[in-house]
């Protein structure tokens, strides 16, 4: 080769080194977080003992994703954050956080916990994409077919047996509230509860090729059919796992793979196992959709009522708003929970 044509060559594997490299990001490239203050139990605390008694009535369970690879990390440190500032008493939440991070990264991301909050409470557990990539069609909008925005679905097989009921998190919200209200909710018969919204028109979070086979669309027969959002669910994680529902979530994943019965990501499966069986929660622990819609990240308002808990679901996220200077008017109520580092413009290094 003459020296100019083994320059090119050289350089184009340069590239296609940096190009092949660029989704695993180096530590030196890894989000930087502040500590967080410490947050104290009130003195009428009951001692948090899980999982040394596994029986232990007083720990609240909390389930959360986390990722390097998504730009989800942001919000959930910043949803982590809201919960303790809002909670009477904060050493009794134990976070279970799942990631599809692995070998350093995983141990990385255990220690950018670990030095943001050093008091939390938390346990790292490696969710597999494998466990779900076959079952993941394509929606309309990439960011729902992330394997880890399945991982919801398989809490119960997860988390230790000793965990009986779990209040799942999305990472695009913060609590305002004490979550040991959240916690107490009474479930009745049910195996979730989330506030439910009985007007939502059914006919269009499905196909008109679901709506067409009587086998399909009869499992809503003599059911009501309530709209509830999976991003903030407190789940019987004992029943759950006694009746089988991570197979019968499965069951519907794998007849959308085939059939194409709704356009969603993760919520339609929810939809058609739960719908009509939720325990519904008061409105204002889900206050959803302030993210826009799923094409458009449009500014929203809150729907009226008490707040509890805010939900920048939809396409617009309060970080990217606030980080490109237009930020919807509520987003200013999420930028006090966030405790990422901004790197400085110009390196002094
Ligand atoms: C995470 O880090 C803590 C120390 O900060 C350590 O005790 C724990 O074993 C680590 N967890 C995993 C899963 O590596
Ligand atoms: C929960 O609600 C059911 C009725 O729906 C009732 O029978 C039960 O006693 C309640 N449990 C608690 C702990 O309040
Ligand atoms: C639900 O939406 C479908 C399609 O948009 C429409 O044809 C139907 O009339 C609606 N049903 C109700 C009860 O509003």
């Amino acid at each position: 080769m003459p020296p100019d044509t083994r320059t090119t060559a050289l350089l184009l594997l340069t590239i296609l080194l940096l190009l092949l490299s660029s989704h695993t990001p180096s530590t030196a490239d890894l989000p930087q977080f502040r500590e967080a203050p410490a947050f104290r139990n009130g003195q009428r605390c009951p001692i948090s003992t899980w999982p040394s008694n596994p029986h232990d009535p007083s720990t609240i369970h909390v389930a959360m994703t986390l990722d390097y690879s998504t730009p989800y990390l942001r919000g959930s440190i910043a949803a982590v954050f809201s919960v303790l500032q809002h909670s009477t008493c904060p050493e009794n939440t134990f976070f279970h956080f799942l990631t599809t991070t692995r070998h350093r990264h995983f141990q990385n991301l255990n220690s950018t916990i670990t030095s943001t909050f050093p008091y939390l409470r938390f346990h790292l557990y490696h969710f597999s994409p494998a466990l779900v990539n076959h079952l993941i069609s394509s929606s309309i909008r990439t960011a729902l077919d992330q394997p880890l925005n399945y991982a919801r679905i398989y809490l119960a097989d997860l988390l230790p047996s000793t965990v009986n009921r779990i209040i799942y998190l999305d990472s695009d919200l913060i609590i305002v509230d004490d979550i040991s209200k959240l916690w107490k909710i009474n479930l009745s018969a049910h195996i979730l509860g989330a506030p439910e919204y009985c007007h939502a028109n059914f006919t269009n979070y499905f196909t008109p090729k679901f709506w067409s086979n009587r086998y399909f669309s009869s499992t809503f027969n003599n059911r009501a059919t309530c709209y509830f959002n999976t991003g903030v669910m407190v789940m019987d994680l004992t029943k759950w796992r006694t009746n089988g529902c991570t197979r019968k979530l499965e069951h519907w994943m794998r007849i959308q793979k085939k059939y194409r019965i709704y356009e969603l990501g993760s919520l339609p499966p929810f939809l058609l196992v739960f719908a009509g069986n939720v325990e519904g929660v008061e409105h204002r622990w889900n206050q959803h959709g302030l993210g826009g819609d799923n094409l458009e990240g449009l500014c929203r308002d809150l729907h009226p009522g008490p707040v509890s808990l805010l939900h920048w679901s939809g396409k617009g996220k309060p970080w990217l708003r606030l980080d490109s200077k237009k930020p919807c008017p509520l987003d200013s109520l999420w930028a006090p929970y966030d405790l990422f580092k901004h790197r400085p413009l110009i390196s002094d290094s």
